[in-house]
């Protein structure tokens, strides 16, 4: 099943307890930031083989095919996303190559960031994940690509196209999980294959200034509300079945879900040049993020950092919160005040976290606990603690807020694309083996049953 626990070793939790090599950092120096960020992305990259002998360019070692250990694909697209990111704030380019050529290497047949490889484990958050890196790319101007293949701009807009045609009447709306009818998990309606959509439509909608980006991002809030995933209070739930229209909802929560809407409805209001409803939207979304996952202003993943029952894909989750809170903060700057401090709280103690593994730093999860190492380590463990490094670098540097098309930013984009990508999801069947496991990400616990909420700490176990 999934890849669980994975980066637990028997030997991890010895050498956790020395501890003596934890990263520091002096969380008011640009320097310190950008060298100890600079230590967890090199540490981080040892995990990628695309570059070597037998690995897949673009993609961290992982199933499907290789279970129980690695990675699923979606998580290759953010861990890159998070590198532009890095560059981004850090100004460091060593990356930016091996970053390129990788989204280059996945864009799909169709480009549209949905290759044929993957289609046993295609889910929409995992195609928008990488729309989402893409988007990053052309927010950044990060380096376009060669002349020829389509920019990032055309790339999130592939993702957009072919995923605006997919919602049905099912629940009134909304996309499935998966995109193909053969992959189990595609009668689940979510949280976060609505979200990506949401978050790109509506940062679309504010790169190119063309209000049918926004409309299908609006109408995405709407149904979301109306199906009660995000809740009176702004708890965004993970999702529900179409045999029950949606009402059976899984009310488990993740850092990733609500902070996937919240930067959307951050570009809903800075695209509507501030209007009250979107910021009220933003401020909801906003003290809901605080009040369920900044126990003492430290990012925390409650539903599985308790008891470090996360899967390979949990424990990156923290990665988005930081760098979403951050970029809201750049489009909706009266967030600021608010959501930098605990940034801060948060990045010193995941460095501190950064204590174990076979160099002694290694990173954990577990920035709540200080030095003592919880004896995890993997891309999402790095990738969450350099992205509360690097979005520090905020108040200390000037950092380019996202661009759009009108302030600079130069990716090439074509308002068509995807229209040309495979409507026939049947020509994707695996042509062996019976029905897969949607892979997709976290929410395959769901697929254990009723008692979802507890079921899935025993996956991997
Ligand atoms: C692989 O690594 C080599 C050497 O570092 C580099 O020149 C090349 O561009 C890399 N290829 C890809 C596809 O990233
Ligand atoms: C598709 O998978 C095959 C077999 O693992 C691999 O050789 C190939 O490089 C992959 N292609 C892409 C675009 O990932
Ligand atoms: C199914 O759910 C949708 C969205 O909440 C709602 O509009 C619709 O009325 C429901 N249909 C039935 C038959 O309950
Ligand atoms: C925002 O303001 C700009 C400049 O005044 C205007 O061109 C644009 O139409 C406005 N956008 C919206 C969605 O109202
Ligand atoms: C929109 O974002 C820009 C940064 O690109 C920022 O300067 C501006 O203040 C934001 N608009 C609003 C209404 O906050
Ligand atoms: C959000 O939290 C802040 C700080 O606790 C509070 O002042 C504000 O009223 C809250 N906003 C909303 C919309 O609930
Ligand atoms: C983007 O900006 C360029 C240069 O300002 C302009 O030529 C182009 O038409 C714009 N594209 C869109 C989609 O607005
Ligand atoms: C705006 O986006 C829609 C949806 O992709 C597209 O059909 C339309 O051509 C775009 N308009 C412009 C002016 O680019």
């Amino acid at each position: 099943m999934l890849s669980t626990l994975v980066s637990r070793a028997a030997t991890a939790l010895v050498l956790g307890s020395t501890a003596v090599h934890a990263l520091t950092v002096d969380i008011d120096s640009a320097s310190s930031i950008k060298d100890t960020a600079a230590t967890i992305a090199y540490d981080m990259m040892t995990f990628y083989k695309g570059n070597q002998s037998g690995g897949i360019i673009g993609v961290l070692p992982g199933p499907p095919p290789n279970p129980p250990t690695g990675y699923y694909w979606w998580e290759s697209g953010a861990m890159w996303g998070t590198l532009i990111d890095y560059w981004h704030y850090t100004g460091d380019s060593s990356y930016n190559d091996v970053t390129a050529k990788g989204i280059q290497a996945q864009v799909g047949e169709d480009l549209d960031m949905m290759p044929r490889n993957w289609s046993q484990s295609m889910g929409n958050d995992d195609q928008g994940f990488w729309g989402m890196t893409v988007m990053s790319a052309a927010e950044t101007n990060f380096q376009n690509p060669p002349a020829g293949a389509p920019g990032w701009l055309a790339l999130a807009q592939a993702v957009f196209n072919t995923q605006a045609r997919r919602p049905d009447d099912e629940c009134g709306g909304g996309l499935r999980w998966q995109v193909y009818p053969y992959l189990t998990g595609y009668d689940y309606k979510n949280s976060i294959a609505n979200g990506c959509f949401f978050n790109i439509a509506a940062r679309l909608a504010r790169y190119t200034d063309n209000h049918t980006y926004y409309d299908h991002a609006e109408t995405t809030w709407d149904w979301i509300r109306s199906v009660g995933y995000m809740d009176a209070n702004y708890n965004v739930y993970d999702g529900g079945h179409i045999q029950y229209n949606c009402t059976d909802i899984n009310k488990v929560q993740f850092s990733y879900n609500i902070a996937v809407w919240l930067l959307g409805a951050a570009n809903m209001y800075n695209y509507t040049n501030g209007s009250t409803i979107w910021e009220e939207r933003v401020n909801l979304l906003l003290n809901s993020t605080f009040n369920t996952f900044f126990p003492d202003d430290i990012a925390y993943e409650v539903a599985c950092e308790p008891k470090l029952t996360c899967t390979t894909d949990m424990f990156s989750f923290k990665a988005y919160v930081t760098r979403w809170l951050a970029a809201t903060s750049l489009i909706a700057p009266f967030t600021r005040d608010r959501i930098m401090p605990k940034l801060k709280t948060s990045a010193v103690a995941a460095a501190k976290q950064c204590s174990g593994g076979d160099n002694g730093r290694m990173c954990g999860l577990s920035w709540s606990k200080g030095e003592v190492w919880d004896g995890t380590q993997g891309v999402g463990q790095q990738m969450a603690a350099m992205s509360a490094l690097f979005v520090n670098l905020l108040p200390l540097e000037t950092i380019a807020p996202p661009l759009t098309n009108a302030t600079g930013g130069t990716s090439e984009g074509n308002p068509d694309a995807g229209s040309q990508s495979v409507v026939n999801p049947e020509a994707m069947r695996p042509a062996t083996g019976g029905d897969k496991a949607g892979a997709g990400i976290v929410t395959t616990l769901v697929l254990v049953g009723a008692t979802a909420m507890f079921g899935w700490m025993s996956i991997g176990d």
